[in-house]
């Protein structure tokens, strides 16, 4: 935290980088400028501190720039990234903050940009990252790294160059406000909205924001081939979904890391996977090799993975050394799950994919055991959703795949989302990925969760 304290105070006496949006927080930190000038108020989930988030009323949003619309939300959910920002991971969060990064709904009110593209009642589906369309890279659909949507002097001087603008996602993607709640403002909409035909309900849409492109990505990218084994850090809705994947790019087998309740959820969703407890099995690349034994020729075997997929995150670390690093700011993330990737692969063909949420610095790195045996380190990065969105909703439409099937385990209310935070960071109540409701939302879709209270 002492770490965001300082992100924060060098954000304030830093030239911000020049965007072509209005970007802000919380309407409520500039009314002016950002709020519906009627006093209007919704409910959203705030982030009030360290672990700390809950419902509150605030002042709903307005059209800012010519290209915003105004989104009324039907659907929200909360990912593995939310838990990074609950634990005030990331840098430049501030109290106040409205969370999520993952939304549909309806357009409410647009400026006359958006107008010429969209239209009031329609259904769209938003990107969790803010692009401009058209940067060098909006222009070549790398939307995620859009140059002109994030005005943080903070990131721009830590990463060398600038992410897009993120909703919900601290000021470091550009402090936009985010959709767990009622309303939000969708900059560059004509951009980031994707109309949602009528055959898909928003349970199945609403993952085209960041589940689907994300996980789609990380197999792409990291160049997933027929026959491959891969192995799958994390098997959170993104690990499951990059073993979908994996095994329609071919995929020979697919091993699961994670711990026990994860690992029986994933065995459901996925029968064919093998699976290794990290608890019971605390060296993992040696219970790969094992497992992976029996391929080489005779003079010599060829144990290891093709392909590890790092799809769990950085903010995990496992032993002592690292958890005390961690705590007094040495370093912002364990080099321990991609030391063991990188432990786990064959050499000069193995690949390694890093999905899982990064921050900042590492120590320890096995920088000598990449290069000696020519290890791929492939870093996803943030994934480009404007890439592969229209591909995966025809999937979607033709029922080749199905986000609900495979991951949403729970239908809840936005009133208790900081529940569902609470039980997602204990891993309790066998949550992989919830539908979030709001006072807009249309009833369940047949074949999906009803919606329970969570205890
Ligand atoms: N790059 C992107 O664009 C992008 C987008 C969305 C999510 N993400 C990130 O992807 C990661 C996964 O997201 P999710 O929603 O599935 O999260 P999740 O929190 O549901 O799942 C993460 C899983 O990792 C497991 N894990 C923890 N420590 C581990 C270890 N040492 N070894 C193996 N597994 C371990 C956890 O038990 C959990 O099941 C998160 O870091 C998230 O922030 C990245
Ligand atoms: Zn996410
Ligand atoms: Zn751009």
């Amino acid at each position: 935290m002492a770490l965001n304290a300082a992100a924060n105070l060098a954000e304030r006496v830093l030239p911000q980088y020049p965007t072509t949006t209005t970007s802000g927080t919380n309407p409520a930190n500039d009314p002016q400028t950002l709020a519906d000038p009627s006093g209007a108020t919704m409910r959203a989930l705030v982030w009030e501190g360290v672990n700390k988030v809950r419902v509150e009323t605030v002042p709903k949003p307005r059209v800012v720039d010519e290209d915003d619309v105004v989104i009324a939300i039907t659907g929200t959910t909360v990912c593995g990234s939310d838990l990074h920002l609950l634990h005030g991971a990331l840098l430049e969060m501030r109290k106040g903050d409205i969370l999520g990064h993952e939304f549909c709904g309806k357009v409410e009110s647009l400026g006359p940009k958006a107008e010429k593209t969209l239209k009031k009642g329609q259904r769209v589906v938003i990107s969790f990252q803010i692009a401009c369309g058209e940067c060098y890279y909006c222009q070549r659909k790398l939307s995620s790294q859009c140059l002109c949507t994030n005005k943080s002097a903070v990131e721009k001087k830590l990463y060398g160059h600038h992410t897009a603008g993120m909703f919900g996602y601290a000021g470091v993607t550009g402090g936009y406000a985010g959709g767990q709640a009622e309303y939000v403002r969708v900059p560059h909409a004509s951009v980031n909205c994707l109309p949602i035909p009528d055959d898909v309900p928003d349970e199945k849409a609403l993952y085209l924001s960041d589940v689907m492109p994300t996980s789609y990505h990380c197999v792409v990218d990291t160049g997933v081939k027929e026959g491959d084994i891969v192995g799958i850090w994390g098997a959170g809705p993104i690990g499951l979904f990059a073993a979908k994947w994996a095994l329609m790019k071919g995929a020979s087998r697919i091993i699961f890391i994670d711990t026990k309740e994860r690992l029986i959820i994933a065995k459901k969703k996925i029968p064919q996977a093998e699976l290794l407890d990290f608890q019971v099995h605390t060296d993992v690349p040696a219970r790969i090799e094992e497992l992976t034994k029996g391929r080489g020729v005779e003079a010599g075997d060829a144990p290891g993975l093709d392909v590890a997929l790092e799809c769990a995150a950085g903010e995990y670390a496992k032993s002592l050394v690292h958890k005390a690093q961690m705590a007094l700011g040495l370093e912002t993330d364990t080099p321990e799950l991609l030391n063991e990737c990188i432990k786990s692969c064959k050499s000069l063909e193995g690949r390694v994919g890093v999905t899982g949420i990064y921050a900042g610095l590492t120590n320890g790195f096995a920088v000598g055991p990449a290069m000696e045996r020519g290890i791929r380190l492939i870093f996803n990065g943030q994934a480009p959703v404007h890439k592969y969105w229209h591909e995966l909703l025809e999937l979607l439409q033709r029922g080749e795949i199905d986000p609900v099937e495979l991951i949403v385990s729970h239908r809840v209310d936005l009133e208790d989302t900081p529940k569902v935070y609470e039980l997602m960071e204990k891993r309790q109540g066998g949550i992989i990925k919830i539908f979030v409701q709001t006072k807009f939302s249309a009833d369940p879709a047949p074949a999906t969760p009803p919606l329970r209270p969570l205890h």
